[in-house]
């Protein structure tokens, strides 16, 4: 009788406490080939960390976006409203560095990625690459997560330079799929996840991030101005970035800056 009222017990909590589950497939110049899923890792992307809005601050800097949002681990932009299923975004995987402050054995890193959600709520589902600085080795992966869980790593060698294209769609309230496509060498990335936090669908977004290790942002690592090129699905029709919300990262003082030329978001570390 008790050992039943147990299980009962146990299978009432793993049934309502979902679980995010991915699936991804590889191919080469559209054929599929082998692929072993990489080890979750500490590493965690977040939900925006807003510390300030600031406003009209565009005008006087030649920024062309309604308006530009402070942050402690978001650079970029974002588009908001609503009905967003679809993101879409090419960058190039870039050379990183040490800040001056940061000493010689410090791991610094960053993160670039598209995704859903996560400017005005926290759950979000996104997928990108990560570079980080081994003693004087430059390390690159490829990842996507879907909040709540941290962060998916997949064996797919990302070198510093690459162009990398990737697409993140929204398939259901909780469910998606990403691609991470080389442009360079012809390699895809397929993956499919479901069991994430109900997403709302309230923004999409291009951004390059200070993430998390634990429970603290990793050292920001600097880095040469980079973009982001790309689109967005709003209502089934194409949005680009030339309207977005930029966001700079700003911890004790200003780190990364963003802009709009057209639709092409820079980033320039500051
Ligand atoms: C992402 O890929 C899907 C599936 O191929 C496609 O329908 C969608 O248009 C792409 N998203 C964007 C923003 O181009
Ligand atoms: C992309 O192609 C380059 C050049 O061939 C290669 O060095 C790199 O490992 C590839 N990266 C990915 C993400 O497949």
């Amino acid at each position: 009788m008790k050992v039943a009222a147990l299980v009962s017990l146990l299978a009432a909590v793993s049934f309502a406490s979902a679980e995010v589950v991915w699936t991804f497939k590889k191919f080469q110049d559209g054929v599929e080939v082998p692929l072993e899923q990489g080890p979750d890792t500490e590493f965690q992307s977040q939900a925006l960390k807003k510390v300030g809005e600031v406003r009209k601050r565009n005008n006087r800097m030649g920024r062309a976006a309604d308006a530009t949002v402070t942050s402690s681990n978001w650079c970029g932009a974002a588009v908001t409203g609503s009905g967003f299923s679809s993101v879409v975004g090419s960058w190039v995987v870039p050379t990183i560095s040490r800040r001056s402050g940061q000493s010689s054995s410090s791991s610094p890193a960053l993160a670039q990625w598209v995704g859903i959600d996560g400017f005005s709520n926290s759950a979000l589902i996104q997928a990108g690459t990560l570079s980080q600085l081994s003693g004087s080795t430059q390390q690159n992966i490829a990842w996507s997560e879907m909040l709540p869980a941290a962060l998916r790593q997949v064996n797919l060698a990302v070198s510093t330079g690459d162009h990398i294209t990737t697409n993140v769609t929204q398939t259901g309230a909780t469910s998606g799929s990403i691609t991470i496509q080389n442009t360079s060498k012809g390699t895809t990335l397929v993956g499919t996840v479901s069991g994430g936090t109900r997403l709302s669908s309230t923004s999409a977004e291009w951004i390059l991030e200070d993430f998390e290790s634990g429970s603290s942002l990793v050292a920001f690592a600097g880095f040469p101005t980079s973009t982001f090129t790309g689109s967005a699905i709003r209502s089934g029709t194409s949005v680009s970035p030339a309207t977005a919300t930029l966001i700079d990262i700003v911890q004790n003082s200003e780190l990364c800056s963003a802009t709009l030329s057209g639709s092409t978001v820079s980033m320039k570390d500051s």
